[in-house]
């Protein structure tokens, strides 16, 4: 699901860059470590700058990331585009991911599978493109954030079947991760590290 202008407006502050440097990426940092040389994939970029993070914090090599948002893949394809060959951006679904089996060191999602219905789906398609021993990290909106009357009527999300702390730690250890880190801030967002093994 495409973000709301509040939620947009949000995204592309300094507010959000700030949470995502200093408590995504510092998080991740702490329970899974850098990915040193890694090719490396991001479901729903955004503006881009997760990317920038992931090749100035965890030494990765080579960055793909997509989006659903047309809107944003021109923000995060004006952004990148000195990096080059290092990096490719597309407009694309986190639930259907057209990319070869086992292809990825790691694969991160700063925030966004709580926009995709079927969100099993997504971490499904995680797994499937990640070889055996990369990471997937997570940083992710719980339910009862969600669900809350004021969020409720200041964004847009997904209701229905959406995921507590509990249901995520469940769903990416039946698909087949090994949770390396797992941390909740009061049960309103949480963060995770799991190894496909
Ligand atoms: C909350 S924003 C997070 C953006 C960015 N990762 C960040 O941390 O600043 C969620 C992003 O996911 C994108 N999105 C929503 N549903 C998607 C889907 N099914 N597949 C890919 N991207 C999706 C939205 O367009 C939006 O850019």
């Amino acid at each position: 699901m495409l973000l709301n202008s509040l939620e947009k407006t949000l995204m592309n502050s300094p507010l959000r860059w700030a949470t995502q440097r200093y408590m995504d990426v510092e998080t991740f940092l702490a329970m899974g470590g850098k990915t040193p040389g890694g090719r490396v994939l991001e479901m729903g970029c955004g503006n881009g700058r997760g990317v920038e993070l992931i090749l100035n914090h965890f030494g990765a090599s080579h960055v793909d990331a997509f989006d659903m948002d047309a809107g944003m893949v021109a923000l995060a394809k004006k952004r990148l585009a000195r990096r080059g060959q290092q990096v490719a951006v597309w407009q694309g679904d986190a639930a259907v991911m057209p990319l070869a089996t086992a292809s990825y060191d790691a694969v991160f999602d700063f925030g966004i599978i709580h926009h995709v219905v079927p969100w099993r789906m997504a971490v499904a398609e995680a797994h499937r493109v990640l070889k055996t021993g990369g990471k997937f990290y997570l940083f992710e909106l719980l339910a009862p954030f969600i669900q809350h009357p004021l969020w409720r009527t200041l964004l847009e999300h997904p209701q229905e079947d959406r995921f507590d702390d509990s249901q995520m730690a469940k769903q990416l250890q039946e698909q087949g991760f090994t949770l390396l880190g797992r941390r909740s801030l009061l049960g309103q967002v949480a963060w995770y590290v799991g190894r496909k093994d």
